[in-house]
């Protein structure tokens, strides 16, 4: 029956660790048609690029991008910062760069969650460098504990408290990215 194969996971057990249910696929996937929504008002007309953060962002990417009905480009960074743990190392490193030129066009970052803000901070530096049009972010979650930017975040899916988040993208030592909800540590 449709119903029982719906039923969302409540607990997932990872490396060990126990995570409960936090943000359901269902509600996930009315917040995404709404930020489509908005981002689809304010580029019409325009053929901006949207920029995934790999590897955390690619499922919230995927769904955005879909509900995207303005002509669009993408492309993706690799960033590294978490390491295996579960606090940031604080250490970013670039491990893919863009393949597109952003030189006086639109660009929408597309990331999974902010936290320290420090990946964020790392790829404005980078990204307006090259002189774009605009530079907007948009983000599913925000951790408004820990951000430690000094810009706005444009569009941001759910504000959450400092607690550690796996699935839909997010992973804990590269697991449970393939979860369809959002769970966070279940202390
Ligand atoms: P920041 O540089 O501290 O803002 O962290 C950015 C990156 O760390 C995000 O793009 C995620 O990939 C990862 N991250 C931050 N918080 C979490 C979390 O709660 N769970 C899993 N990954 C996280
Ligand atoms: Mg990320």
């Amino acid at each position: 029956m449709n119903s029982v194969i719906n039923e969302p996971l409540r607990f997932v057990t990872v490396n060990n660790e126990r995570f409960r249910l936090f943000i359901s696929e269902e509600d996930i996937k009315k917040r995404i048609k709404e930020l489509a929504g908005e981002l689809n008002a304010k580029y019409a007309g325009k053929t901006p690029i949207f920029i995934g953060v790999l590897n955390g962002s690619f499922i919230f990417f995927s769904d955005l991008i879909r509900e995207i009905d303005v002509d669009c480009e993408i492309d993706f960074f690799k960033l590294s910062s978490y390491g295996d743990a579960k606090i940031s190392s604080g250490n970013v490193k670039l491990l893919k760069d863009l393949n597109c030129q952003v030189t006086d066009r639109d660009i929408i970052i597309v990331e999974d969650i902010i936290d320290s803000g420090l990946s964020m901070d790392f790829i404005k530096r980078l990204v307006t460098k090259q002189n774009p049009l605009s530079f907007s972010v948009v983000t599913l979650l925000y951790k408004s504990d820990c951000v430690k930017i000094d810009f706005k975040v444009d569009y941001i899916g759910f504000q959450i408290p400092n607690h550690f988040v796996i699935g839909y993208g997010l992973d804990y030592a590269q697991k449970a990215r393939n979860l369809r909800a959002i769970y966070v540590l279940d202390k």
